[in-house]
């Protein structure tokens, strides 16, 4: 861990009344914690734009299991990209719905590519990718 640098920030006195605000909505104990996380925000996007580079997400799908060779569909995909996918968490959410939540490691135009192709699987009926960082470049 480096050191610590305090530096000054000019802002408009309106866009810092809606930054405290925002601050005390979410929790914040002060501006600097919120400034980090932005911070650290904009790097983790900024990593998933390099395509070479090792991210991780998950992928929630839902979707009918009566709905014929749907359940086969999603398997053989992940069979597909069994080098990204990390984990699969399967729940019945009732007598007919499914939800599958996917824990992805990889580079991320693999892990958008194999998202994409079940996402577009026909008869999902909705499918989500989060992707986050494997933390290694942030502090
Ligand atoms: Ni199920």
């Amino acid at each position: 861990m480096g050191t610590t640098i305090r530096f000054g920030v000019s802002l408009d006195d309106a866009l810092l009344d809606k930054f405290d605000s925002l601050c005390l909505q979410q929790g914040y104990k002060n501006r600097s914690e919120a400034v980090r996380d932005l911070i650290r925000n904009a790097l983790v996007q900024q990593e998933w734009k390099d395509l070479g580079k090792e991210i991780v997400g998950t992928l929630t799908l839902i979707y009918d299991h009566h709905q014929s060779d749907l359940g086969q569909k999603v398997t053989s995909i992940q069979h597909d990209a069994l080098e990204i996918i990390i984990s699969t968490l399967h729940v019945h959410i009732d007598e007919c719905n499914c939800m599958e939540v996917l824990v992805l490691r990889g580079s991320g135009e693999k892990i958008r590519q194999t998202a994409q192709r079940l996402i577009s699987t026909k008869g999902i009926k909705h499918g989500k990718l989060n992707l986050s960082t494997t933390g290694k470049d942030l502090v």
